[in-house]
């Protein structure tokens, strides 16, 4: 996946780069290496195949050398509660960036929070979901990757919740960078700890969970009418009975759920989908 370079610029760093790998990598597998890399900012984050682990620092060096990046990392695993990535630093200086994509500024620091290049449609998505009189609760935002579409183009007003202190202070920063304070209200809590005094019409449920009781908590959050954005990890198999999963949850509250929209959005890992499905709530 590559974002940020564009047409014939990236087109001559790539030619520069696959120049570079061939000296020493049979031509398969550099196009696999090159295939791989995610940039995100002024930093590359970049996949070594398992038989060429002792190139790494060839690999990465190549990379740099082409791309004139800050910093190249390797990928790694991206795991418990704050969703912090495990990247290895490969060559260059920090972990710190900012990307911009569809016109907003993403500051990151890659040492403490994720961004999922591969979520990019449903950002872009984001930004044309609602409108300017909602009242909008993100129950689990990050450094706010979908508040921030929400807020600068659906012009929306966004209770921007987040448990991670160091997510909390890049959100606070992104707020600022993309200039809307009026807009988004960011809270440093539990989302099981938020009582709002009103009803939502929107809640964006971006958080990988099988507890029933974030589901229960937006129930309690969402006005009669509301929209659910709701993502999770499924296997396949178990496609088939998400919405009716939900439903029956749903029913026992005494709601109803009308289905809007399900998308796959990527793959998570063998035969898992990371899939949002939307759906009102009567
Ligand atoms: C997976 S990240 C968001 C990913 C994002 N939706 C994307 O597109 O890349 C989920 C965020 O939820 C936060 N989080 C986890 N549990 C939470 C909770 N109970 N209340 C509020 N935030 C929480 C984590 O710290 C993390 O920043």
């Amino acid at each position: 996946m590559h974002f940020g370079l564009k047409g014939n610029v990236e087109d001559q760093k790539i030619n520069t780069l696959r120049e570079k790998l061939k000296t020493k990598i049979p031509e398969y597998d550099v196009k696999k290496i090159i295939k791989s890399y995610e940039q995100l900012g002024d930093i590359l984050i970049i996949s070594i195949p398992r038989d060429y682990k002792e190139f790494t620092d060839f690999i990465g060096n190549s990379f740099y050398e082409s791309f004139e990046c800050k910093t190249v990392l390797e990928k790694g695993s991206i795991s418990g509660e704050f969703r912090v990535p495990y990247y290895k630093k490969i060559i260059g200086d920090g972990f710190v960036t900012t990307h911009k994509e569809n016109g907003i500024f993403y500051k990151m620091d890659l040492s403490k929070v994720m961004f999922s290049s591969g979520n990019i449609a449903e950002r872009i998505r984001m930004a044309h979901v609602s409108s300017p009189n909602e009242r909008i609760i993100d129950m689990f935002c990050g450094i706010g990757y979908f508040t921030l579409p929400l807020a600068k183009y659906g012009k929306s007003k966004v209770w921007a919740l987040e448990k991670n202190p160091d997510s909390f202070d890049l959100l606070l920063e992104n707020i600022a960078l993309n200039k809307l304070m009026d807009r988004v209200t960011p809270i440093n809590t539990d989302c099981l700890k938020f009582y709002p005094d009103f009803k939502a019409d929107r809640i964006i449920m971006g958080y990988f969970s099988d507890d029933q009781k974030f589901l229960l908590k937006a129930l309690d959050m969402i006005k009669e009418g509301g929209i659910v954005h709701y993502h999770n990890t499924i296997p396949e198999k178990s496609e088939p009975s998400i919405k009716n999963d939900i439903e029956k949850l749903i029913s026992n509250k005494g709601r109803t759920l009308e289905p809007l929209y399900y998308r796959k959005i990527k793959k998570y890992s063998p035969g898992v989908w990371h899939i949002v499905f939307d759906f009102k709530v009567n």
